[in-house]
């Protein structure tokens, strides 16, 4: 969805650098919450302004094809209660919805028509101007199922008039009024097959201050919902007069009597958090102190004060103690020296252990001591003595 929105977007600026732009004077509207509101997107209304019908004036023009689109100013889509359709590119386009006493007050509506030949944009701004109804209570309300119509066939006034008239005769009550239109589509429906005659449907809420007539109630008797579980027409004792412009499904009607719920309306009780309109919110200004002293103390010093204590122990370890750099200095015949005085003071000191012993010295300890034989020879014995001769020989 992203990429049409940018192409869109690159589109509409290509569009307003190439100057094919034009702006239309902006256009007030008032309507009361409530009941149904339908503005016509006239093409004539825009196609005048198209800045290439004014090039080539004294010829006849084809008919462009116009597509409307329509947003919130400032937003990228319309209001919850608005809606923008049009069936096709010839075909006049309709912002229509119900507003609610929520959408009370000014919205501004852009409407940008674009023509699908010469890419030229013409923009019109639509104040709408919502008013709250000043008797438009009307509790009973019934929404009717009409299968032969699109939602913008029914949209014209005139179509609007005309189910009215219907429904009042049909019920013999002349006070009902059209309260919201909606598209089969925006409730789950399907586009239908391009069928001949097939339509997606449109839902017609009308509401009225009487209560519903009889006949409107038996289409919701048990015996009339068993008929349409079974799919087979209920029985209306009343003429339908809706046909054949209108083709209702009596089994689609939904009844709502809101009447004994607006006398128990509850009234919401308003917290004393919430702020008057218009008045802005003012924050406390005296709010208690509080000594950042000590925190300030804890969180920077006594870090601070570790680091350095670190940092002076690792500068007496590198400077103070550098007993691993001297060592290095030394020349190999010096370690030598040490190494040899190391060895001669090991055996001093061990010679002097044994020798502080009770028990008589080991004999391999004594100088001259034949390993294999035990013998003891005197060192000063002659040069035949059997130590001197090497092992391997002496084995054999
Ligand atoms: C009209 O119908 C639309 C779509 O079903 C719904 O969102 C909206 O709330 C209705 N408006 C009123 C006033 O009932
Ligand atoms: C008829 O009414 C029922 C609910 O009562 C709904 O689910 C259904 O979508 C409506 N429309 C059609 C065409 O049956």
């Amino acid at each position: 969805m992203a990429a049409p929105g940018l192409l869109r977007t690159l589109f509409l600026m290509a569009v307003i650098l190439a100057g094919v732009w034009a702006m239309l004077p902006a256009q007030n509207v008032s309507l009361v919450a409530g009941v149904i509101f339908v503005h016509e997107l006239k093409r004539e209304h825009f196609q005048g302004a198209f800045p290439s019908t004014h090039k080539n004036y004294g010829e006849i023009l084809p008919e462009p094809p116009i597509a409307f689109h329509a947003q919130l100013q400032g937003f990228p889509d319309l209001p919850r209660w608005l809606r923008c359709t049009q069936r096709g590119p010839y075909q006049t386009g309709y912002l229509y919805g119900s507003p609610t006493t929520k959408d009370i007050g000014r919205q501004l509506i852009e409407v940008t028509a674009y023509n699908r030949d010469t890419y030229e944009t013409v923009q019109q701004t639509v104040v709408f101007t919502i008013g709250p109804s000043p008797d438009t209570y009307m509790p009973y309300q019934a929404e009717f199922f009409v299968k032969n119509r699109d939602v913008e066939e029914v949209l014209p006034v005139d179509v609007q008039k005309q189910f009215q008239q219907a429904l009042d005769a049909m019920l013999e009550q002349k006070d009902w009024s059209v309260i919201n239109i909606t598209s089969a589509l925006d409730r789950g429906g399907r586009v239908p097959l391009p069928i001949e005659g097939r339509k997606e449907g449109v839902y017609i809420q009308v509401g009225s201050r009487r209560p519903f007539s009889d006949c409107l109630m038996e289409a919701k008797s048990s015996d009339n919902q068993f008929r349409c579980s079974l799919e087979q027409q209920p029985v209306i004792t009343c003429y339908d007069s809706f046909s054949p412009q209108f083709q209702v499904d009596w089994c689609n009607i939904t009844l709502t009597d809101l009447s004994s719920l607006s006398i128990t309306e509850e009234v919401p009780m308003w917290g004393d958090g919430v702020l008057e309109d218009g008045s802005e919110y003012n924050p406390p200004t005296n709010s208690p102190e509080r000594a950042f002293l000590s925190d300030y103390l804890l969180t920077i010093l006594v870090p601070l004060l570790v680091g350095l204590l670190l940092c002076l122990l690792l500068a007496y370890i590198m400077y103070c103690r550098r007993q691993g750099v001297h060592k290095r200095d030394m020349k190999t015949s010096d370690i030598q020296m040490v190494h040899h005085n190391t060895i001669h003071s090991n055996t001093e000191e061990l010679r002097h252990m044994a020798s502080s012993r009770d028990v008589p010295r080991p004999l391999s300890t004594l100088p001259m001591f034949n390993v294999r034989t035990g013998e003891r020879v005197s060192p000063l014995q002659g040069q035949h003595d059997s130590a001197h001769v090497p092992l391997i020989l002496a084995q054999q």
